[in-house]
């Protein structure tokens, strides 16, 4: 049946030619498990441009609609927390999977004439997934969104002579807010996918016309040439289905919370950017006052001019890694200085908060005793009671909690709260806790 169909479909638009040219590829030495990550990349790009879609059924892109749209996808959608979590590790993982790819392409020499043109494209494709990755993390309209995105916006407001532009660009308006936001979305949406697919079918087109590298080892170069179909598909498609399985059981079993609505008039709040901007994060923090330009710019800039025109400066036709000292050194060094990075700015973050245990204990108790089918802390829960977010702002007085605790209508007369079946160690958990729930804390 099948057969009978494709055999109709082969007779009015000749698809045995196009069969030919994607399928029969021949790939010097043979398939590898090496080659897999740019269709792991490709396969994750897919998997976004479709979870994107269905978050965009709901979003809306203003401030006063952002962060209810989102919340509602996470709470009520049917589905809406998975589509938006795997969109969210989609995301992580599309970062990872690009990394993979531009560090075997480095380290294999695979960027060396006549490739040169496909790694610059690559170079700019991983700068555009850059902008993705910045323009998306302002949508939610969280705190952590709105603040991020401030911090990369005063960044580009350091570049000299444009840099003011850029900012005029990006934010619209003298203020981060509506005008941003909807600018951020038609980015995300509109903008960088139309210039992504055609980046994307230039970096294939050119694999089409150069061919796939193969490896540098001459003998096993010539050992045998192999087809794109079966061996390299069957690869591809096995990491494609690996893939999908980890993005989906993160999707599934870790929540990516929202953080408070942003807060605009709230500058005490520290943003935390996503992991993969946690090295440079930290680089920021040192270089102050007249050496900030170096690493909000100089710096970056360096960098991606550097990979860029790298197939140009690297012009040594040698391909294999241990022949290459000045690459090897390089790679070896940045890869070093980032790993060193990230684990400084990791242990940062994961010390200050070693929050007090009876603090951690009260938080458990909340969840134990569905506090939050009333009260609302930090964008969860109902709104039938007070919201407890910033509790003790109103509340800073330790007695208070605890003789509410023991007995509502006691302190707020005609209270409906009911009086929990609380050991006096419990009350005092829980309101060590509520006493952590105050503003720019
Ligand atoms: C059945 C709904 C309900 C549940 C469940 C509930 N509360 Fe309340 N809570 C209320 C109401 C109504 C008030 C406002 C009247 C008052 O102060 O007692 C309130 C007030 C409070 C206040 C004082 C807020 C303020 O701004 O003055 C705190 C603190 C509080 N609740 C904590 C808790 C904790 C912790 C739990 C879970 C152990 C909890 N509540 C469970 C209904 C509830």
């Amino acid at each position: 049946m099948a057969g009978r169909i494709y055999s109709w479909l082969d007779s009015r638009l000749r698809l045995k030619p196009i069969e030919k040219t994607l399928l029969d590829e021949p790939i010097p030495g043979g398939a590898s498990w090496n080659y897999v990550f740019g269709s792991a990349t490709l396969f994750l790009f897919v998997l976004q441009a479709i979870t994107g879609m269905f978050l965009a059924v709901y979003y809306v892109p203003s401030p006063d609609h952002a962060y209810d749209t989102v919340q509602f996808i996470q709470q009520e959608v049917l589905f809406g927390w998975f589509v938006r979590g795997l969109h969210h590790w989609g995301a992580s993982a599309i970062m990872l999977a690009i990394g993979l790819h531009m560090l075997q392409v480095f380290f294999d020499g695979a960027y060396k004439p006549p490739r040169e043109l496909m790694w610059m494209v690559g170079v700019v494709l991983f700068l555009i997934m850059m902008a993705f990755g910045f323009t998306g993390y302002l949508l939610p309209w969280d705190q952590n969104a709105y603040w991020a995105t401030q911090v990369g916006i005063n960044m580009a407001g350091t570049v000299p002579i444009i840099g003011d532009f850029i900012v005029h660009v990006l934010r619209g308006g003298e203020m981060l807010g509506a005008l941003t936001l909807s600018r951020f979305f038609a980015i995300h949406v509109l903008i960088l996918p139309s210039i992504i697919i055609f980046g994307i079918m230039l970096h294939l087109f050119i694999l089409r016309r150069v061919g796939p590298a193969g490896p540098w080892d001459e003998a096993r170069a010539k050992q045998g040439s192999e087809t794109f179909y079966p061996r390299q598909v069957y690869m591809d498609a096995v990491v494609m289905l690996g893939i999908f399985i980890v993005v989906g059981v993160l999707a599934a079993t870790i929540e990516f919370p929202l953080a408070d609505k942003a807060d605009p008039t709230d500058n005490s709040f520290m943003p935390v950017p996503e992991w993969y901007f946690l090295f440079y994060f930290q680089l920021l923090k040192y270089f102050h006052g007249p050496f900030a330009p170096l690493a909000t710019w100089i710096l970056p800039s360096i960098f991606f001019i550097g990979l860029f025109l790298l197939p140009f400066f690297d012009r040594h036709p040698e391909r294999r890694i241990s022949r290459r000292p000045v690459t090897l050194g390089a790679g070896m060094a940045f890869l070093t200085g980032m790993f060193v990075l990230l684990g400084i700015s990791l242990n940062d973050l994961y010390a200050v908060p070693k929050t007090d245990p009876s603090v951690i204990r009260g938080q458990e108790l909340v969840e134990k005793h569905s506090c939050k089918t009333c009260h609302r802390i930090h964008g969860e829960g109902g709104a039938i009671a007070p919201d407890l977010s910033f509790v003790a702002d109103r509340r800073p007085d330790r007695e208070w909690h605890l003789k509410h605790f023991l007995d509502p209508p006691s302190m707020s007369p005609g209270s409906f709260m009911p009086k929990f079946p609380l050991t006096e160690k419990e009350r005092n958990d829980l309101t060590s806790y509520m006493l952590t729930l105050k503003s720019g804390a």
